[in-house]
């Protein structure tokens, strides 16, 4: 009899491909964590160096105690949907305050980054109409529009020109989504903001950014890339997560368009989807007023994306882009990209092994993201690890 599992024959053959020693970079387990920067990995002291924190907003003593009380308050679910008992006013007020955070009318709040995506671009994009990508798109992008009836095309990764002279091809008339991402979490490269800007603009296409990785690291009040970039109020739809920056669980889309709500009635993923847990929401709130109102820990992690940068690129490692909160390091080797990973986590520091088909270009890649929480100390360390790898593999010398 056929089985239902011959399909992942490819994939399993390509995990049992990778060869490591110690550790498989797959099957990880924090078996304690001890804060936004360490953890004990298989029984050792561990500076998690690839993590999505960026802002070590885990362990804030004012998002904590928002959440405890919460809990204590309203419970440990809502038990429903936001459209029947799921909307407590917590949520209403997480709302508020990302509506506050970018200047927009509205904002819906989702229980996942990825069922954001998946609810705005599936409702937004229907049979007649085109959506344009980035080719890097994260997978929730693809998996929205594979839910979308729309037609799907894809442009080169972070090209306006490209995107420009797609648009120019479309006949008049046709309604147009592009979709792109302010920083792209793999080699950590900024989208063109103002070049895309402008295409969508000059073809009347609308845009929506996510900044799922730039929420925080970007923008006077760390609304993202889009803010930084001063084109905020050109971007038609933002969409972002509570699990990167705001350090918990959760998504969710701003917009000034004037009918916005209804797609609080239109949007499976938003409908059919138990509304977050108040604990949750309560320190997604916390978070973000953080993100707004405090900019230390912005500054600390552009601090501690710098001495990173730098002490990498002066070992001549190759790294996937300029200095951003995520830094990619890129192996040519896929096996020595494995055996590194190893070496590094063998020197108490933990990083993200990411190999094809997940990667860009089918680079390998030891990915670093730094947090605000990190010290200059665990970043001298991270690189000593690096260094000591350096010269053990040879890896990436030119
Ligand atoms: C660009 C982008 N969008 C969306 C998501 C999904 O976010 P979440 O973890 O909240 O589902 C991610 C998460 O990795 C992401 O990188």
């Amino acid at each position: 009899m056929a089985d239902l599992f011959d399909k992942f024959e490819g994939l399993t053959n390509l995990r049992n491909s990778l060869v490591f020693e110690n550790a498989d970079p797959y099957q990880i387990v924090m078996e304690d964590v001890i804060s936004p920067t360490e953890a004990m990995i298989d029984g050792k002291h561990t500076i998690l160096a690839g993590t999505n924190n960026y802002m070590g907003l885990t362990f804030d003593q004012r998002c904590i105690d928002a959440a405890q009380n919460a809990l204590v308050a309203s419970g440990t679910g809502t038990t429903g949907s936001r459209v029947l008992n799921g909307t407590y006013s917590a949520h209403r007020e997480l709302e508020a305050t990302i509506a506050d955070l970018y200047g927009t009318a509205h904002a819906m709040v989702f229980s996942t980054g990825f069922l954001a995506n998946l609810g705005m671009i599936s409702t937004l994009a229907g049979k007649d109409d085109i959506i344009m990508i980035d080719a890097d798109s994260h997978a929730s992008i693809y998996d929205g529009c594979g839910l979308s009836d729309a037609t799907i095309t894809r442009f080169r990764h972070n090209d306006a020109a490209d995107l420009d002279k797609r648009l120019g091809r479309l006949n008049a008339g046709r309604r147009v989504l592009v979709i792109i991402e302010g920083l792209y979490s793999m080699l950590g490269d900024k989208a063109p903001l103002a070049d895309i800007v402008a295409a969508c603009k000059k073809h009347d296409a609308y845009l929506m950014v996510d900044e799922a990785h730039s929420l925080g690291p970007y923008g006077a009040n760390g609304q993202g890339v889009a803010a930084d970039e001063g084109v905020l109020d050109q971007v038609d739809f933002i969409v972002g997560t509570f699990s990167k920056s705001v350090g918990t669980v959760g998504g969710f889309c701003a917009s000034n368009h004037p009918d916005f709500e209804i797609l609080r009635l239109a949007s499976r993923p938003y409908m059919f989807s138990a509304s977050l847990p108040p604990s949750v929401v309560a320190s997604a709130t916390a978070a973000i007023k953080i993100i707004k109102d405090d900019r230390t820990p912005q500054q600390n992690l552009w601090r501690n994306a710098e001495q990173l940068h730098t002490g990498l690129t002066e070992m001549g490692y190759q790294l996937g882009a300029e200095c951003s909160p995520v830094i990619a390091v890129l192996i040519e080797d896929r096996d020595v990209a494995v055996r590194s990973w190893e070496q590094l986590l063998g020197e108490g520091i933990y990083v993200n092994l990411a190999l094809p088909p997940a990667t860009p270009q089918n680079t390998n890649l030891l990915r670093c993201s730094l947090s605000a929480a990190h010290t200059p100390d665990q970043i001298d360390k991270i690189l000593a690890a690096f260094e000591k790898v350096k010269k053990s593999n040879s890896v990436n010398q030119s």
